[in-house]
Formats: C-alpha cells, sequence, structure tokens
C-alpha cells in the first residue's frame, strides 16, 4: 500500500489564469481539434453511447454543428447498425443508393416504402437497373392504393438528370432552373448511379461548419463492448461505415479491454479508428495506446450518474486524470477523449487546458430534444429520463437485449450498479447547450490568447483555488430571478 504524490484536482478546484492576448474577437479563435488520430472535428464536443443520451437524432444535430455523436450499444445489433445508416444517409451530397421501386410496384406499396424510409420521393427502376422514372409523396396523393406506380410516375424523358461527373454548383443550378427538388444521376445507359437532392444541398450550406467525412456525409461513432457478441457488433458497425469504434467498459486498463482493441485494429486495420479506454492514470493511457488505440477516453467515476467512486472506491479526480493521461498521449501524439463531469462552460476550457482534444458529455445533452425518451410531465414541469449505463434499470434492459432476462435475476444485479437513474428537465434543442459550451469556449480562449485548441493548452496556467474561491465565482450576494 502506498499514498500516490500531489492531490487530485477537478474542475472545481481551479481556474486558469487569463493573460496577455492578442485575440482581438472571440469568433477569430479555430475551435478544430482531433477525436481520434484522423478524425477531424470542427468543435470539441462528442455525445456518450448512453441510451438515454446518443441515437440518430443526437449524432445527426452534433455533426451538423461540427462535432461527433456515440451511437449506443444497449440494443440489437440490428439497431444500432439502422442508427448509423440513418445519421450516413442523413446528409448526402451524393446518395450513393438512392431507394427505389419497381414500375409494377403498387401506389399503397410506394406509400408504405416512403413512410418506412422517411423519404419524400423514389426512384423507379426497372428490372435491369435502369431509370425509368420518379415517384413523389405529391405524385400518389390522391390515388387509390392499387394503382400501379408506371401509371402515376413522371417517367424519364420528362425528367432533369445528371451523369456522374457533375459539381455541387452545377447541380444548384439544375435544380433551381427547372424547379424540381430531385436530380438523379445516370450514366449513358441510364442506370442509376445516385440521387442529389435539394433538401439536402440546403442543409450543406445551412451548415457549414458539420464534421463531414471524405464523402460528404455526417460524421458518426459507434460503442462496442468488449464480450459476448462486440466482435460481430464491430464488424457489422463497420460495414455501415461508422467512422470511429469506441469500445465501452467502466474499466479499460483491463487486460480482456486492451486485447480488444488489438483485435479491432488488426480486423479492420486502417479503415476505421478505434477508441480505447476508459483509463484515469498515465499508465492506463499508455498501455491503451500501446495497444493500437487511436485515441484514448479518459475518466473513472466523474460522470453526472456515476456511482462507481462511492460504490468501489475507485477513481481519479477529471482533471488529474486527463493531465495524467495526456502525458502519455502526447508522447505518442494521440488525442485525449475527457469523459464525464462537465457542468459548465468553463469545465470544457479547463479540459482542454489540461490535455484533453475533446470532451464527452452525457448529463447536459440529456433531457434534450435529440435526446432518445419522451418528456414527463411532474408537478407540471417537463423532465426527461436520464440513467448511468451501469445503474439497475440499464443492466437489466441490457442483459434483456442480449439474453433475455427473468425477474429473478433483477435482485442479483441491484448489489452490483454503478450508476442512477433520475429524472433531468426538458431542456430544449441540443443547438442551443453547444452554442453556449463553444462560446463559453472562444471566451476562454480569448483570456488565454489562445487563437486555436492547442495555444490553448500551451498558454494554460492552472491556480488550485479554496471553497471560498469557489463561492466568490459563483453569483453571490444578489437575489437571483
Ligand atoms: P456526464 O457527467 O457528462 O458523464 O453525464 C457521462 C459519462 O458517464 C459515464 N457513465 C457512467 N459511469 N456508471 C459510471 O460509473 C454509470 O452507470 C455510467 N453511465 C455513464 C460514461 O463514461 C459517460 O460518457
Amino acid at each position: 500500500m502506498r499514498i500516490a504524490d500531489g492531490q487530485g484536482l477537478t474542475f472545481d478546484d481551479v481556474l486558469l489564469k487569463p493573460r496577455l492576448s492578442r485575440v482581438r474577437s472571440r469568433s477569430e479563435v479555430d475551435t478544430s481539434t482531433w477525436f481520434t488520430r484522423r478524425i477531424r472535428l470542427n468543435i470539441p464536443l462528442v455525445s456518450s453511447p448512453m441510451d438515454t443520451v446518443t441515437e440518430h437524432m443526437m449524432a445527426i444535430a452534433l455533426a451538423r454543428l461540427g462535432g461527433i455523436g456515440i451511437i449506443h450499444r444497449f440494443t440489437s445489433i440490428e439497431r444500432q447498425v439502422a442508427e448509423i445508416r440513418k445519421v450516413k444517409r442523413a446528409e448526402n451530397i451524393v446518395i450513393r443508393d438512392p431507394y427505389s421501386i419497381s414500375p409494377d410496384a403498387t401506389v399503397g406499396e410506394a406509400r408504405r416504402l416512403m413512410e418506412e424510409k422517411g423519404v419524400s420521393g423514389l426512384l423507379v427502376v426497372g428490372e435491369d437497373g435502369r431509370l425509368k422514372g420518379i415517384v413523389t409523396s405529391r405524385d400518389i396523393l390522391f390515388q387509390g392504393d392499387d394503382v400501379p406506380v408506371r401509371e402515376v410516375m413522371t417517367p424519364r424523358e420528362r425528367m432533369v438528370v445528371a451523369h456522374e461527373e457533375i459539381d455541387l454548383e452545377s447541380a444548384k443550378k439544375l435544380l433551381w432552373r427547372h424547379r424540381v427538388e430531385k436530380l438523379p444521376i445516370v450514366d449513358e445507359d441510364w442506370r442509376v448511379k445516385g440521387l442529389i437532392t435539394a433538401a439536402d444541398i440546403i442543409k450543406k450550406i445551412r451548415y457549414p461548419n458539420a464534421a463531414r467525412d471524405r464523402k460528404g456525409r455526417l460524421l458518426v461513432g459507434a460503442a462496442v463492448g468488449i464480450r459476448g457478441d462486440y466482435l460481430e457488433r464491430a464488424e457489422k458497425l463497420y460495414e455501415a461505415e461508422a467512422d470511429a469504434l469506441v469500445i465501452d467498459v467502466a474499466h479499460g486498463h483491463m487486460e480482456r479491454a486492451l486485447e480488444v482493441i488489438k483485435e479491432l485494429k488488426k480486423a479492420f486495420g486502417e479503415d476505421i479508428d478505434v477508441v480505447g479506454g476508459n483509463i484515469a492514470t498515465y499508465e492506463g493511457a499508455r498501455d491503451v495506446i500501446a495497444m493500437g488505440s487511436d485515441a484514448v477516453r479518459v475518466g473513472i467515476g466523474p460522470g453526472s450518474t456515476c456511482t462507481t467512486r462511492i460504490v468501489a472506491g475507485v477513481g481519479v479526480p477529471q482533471l488529474t486524470a486527463i493531465m495524467e493521461a495526456y502525458k502519455a498521449a502526447s508522447e505518442a501524439d494521440v488525442p485525449v477523449i475527457a469523459d464525464g463531469g462537465i457542468r459548465n462552460p468553463g469545465d470544457v476550457v479547463k479540459a482542454l487546458a489540461a490535455g484533453a482534444s475533446t470532451v464527452m458529455i452525457g448529463g447536459l445533452f440529456a433531457g434534450t430534444d435529440e435526446s432518445p425518451g419522451p418528456i414527463v410531465l411532474r408537478n407540471g414541469k417537463r423532465y426527461k429520463v436520464f440513467r448511468g449505463m451501469a445503474s439497475l434499470s440499464a443492466r437489466v434492459g441490457k442483459e434483456a437485449v442480449t439474453k433475455g432476462v427473468e425477474d429473478t435475476e433483477v435482485a442479483e444485479y441491484s448489489y452490483s450498479t454503478e450508476g442512477v437513474e433520475a429524472f433531468v428537465e426538458y431542456k430544449g434543442s441540443v443547438e442551443d447547450i453547444v452554442k453556449r459550451l463553444v462560446a463559453g469556449l472562444r471566451s476562454g480562449m480569448s483570456y488565454l490568447g489562445a487563437f486555436d485548441i492547442e495555444e490553448l493548452r500551451l498558454n494554460a496556467e492552472f491556480i488550485v483555488i479554496s471553497g471560498a474561491s469557489i463561492r466568490e465565482s459563483y453569483p453571490h450576494d444578489v437575489i437571483l430571478w
């Protein structure tokens, strides 16, 4: 037994000292950063793979704003894959495999397919793979279900189409000139090669800061475990073109978790980035990196729903954990993801100044329009459920997904939970929260004279503060509205 040197610190224990700044305006600073060794984001925000935080809506919203969401793994492989596909299809420059229907199908079938896929039009394609026409929701509005699609579609002779080489500007002009919303791409034999839609172009203009892959689609990550179906899951997520696989375990500095990093890197090579963790020490980061991890996820117990530190007596205060991990990660040029404990915009600034390249957020993003789950009313106020993934209800749900669980097994879990289930106030759109966090970050960077996140770290000098200083930091001696 020994006592570690120094003292563990977390966000509220410190402040950053201001310094001479050349930054004239907060809009001048660059908030782009590395999520993993190869994935670049425009803002350093990542959403947690928790079932009350990140499914496709959260991931789409975050990627549009420049960050990335990690789709949780507490569901079947098929559903997790479907969530990834929804993000990947949310915005395209060119949709490579547009939904289509046969000319012999009925209007009823077309209506069902449009509803199921959430699209407003289908390409009509013959058995030979050649474009025959297009059918949109407007074409079938007042048509009976039994009418064949060929009778209501706009035939290809009356359609505007483009060829593979078309660029975005020309596509925009064509769509506008002909007042159409969909532009199929075909080869000389009318074989379908893709589809450009006005809706996608509008989104691209509306979200210039979006985090995109090489094909112009939104970035998204996916969580995997280290047992059971994890390898098959990883394969399917890889096939669905998730951009990163995030190994999602409480104790990432466990031999089994380290082996899985190696296994996934071996299986998929440089084609997909793998994130190891969670760890909270120099040695943990070093070992995760040695296995080939493309980023290190840091945090044992700082999360808003975590009880690990209470139940197991284990953890490292988050700011110290980030600094320790950064020591190992910077030697290998691998980014650090600071996971858990972010409550205020200033915490993001402190985490990045301590060495993180991104922060992962659960609780702050829970209770939004984009987080899964219904709004519930309690005493006239609106709430959403938010739960730790090691909480009793989440653990029972998780087992039910993979194995099927009997009520009698619940009692056993109740001894070993390391998280809580809670209500969080309904907060509206996540966009407002992201804007508040990014505004705080820009402000912090300007106080430290940092034009980018690397400079923020280089310029950072923390000062440890007392309990009295914390009280001074919050509004005091006034009656808050
Ligand atoms: P925040 O503070 O943003 O933290 O809500 C989110 C992170 O918390 C972790 N997490 C848990 N940790 N027991 C734990 O000890 C749990 O039940 C639990 N659920 C989530 C996770 O790392 C997440 O990203």
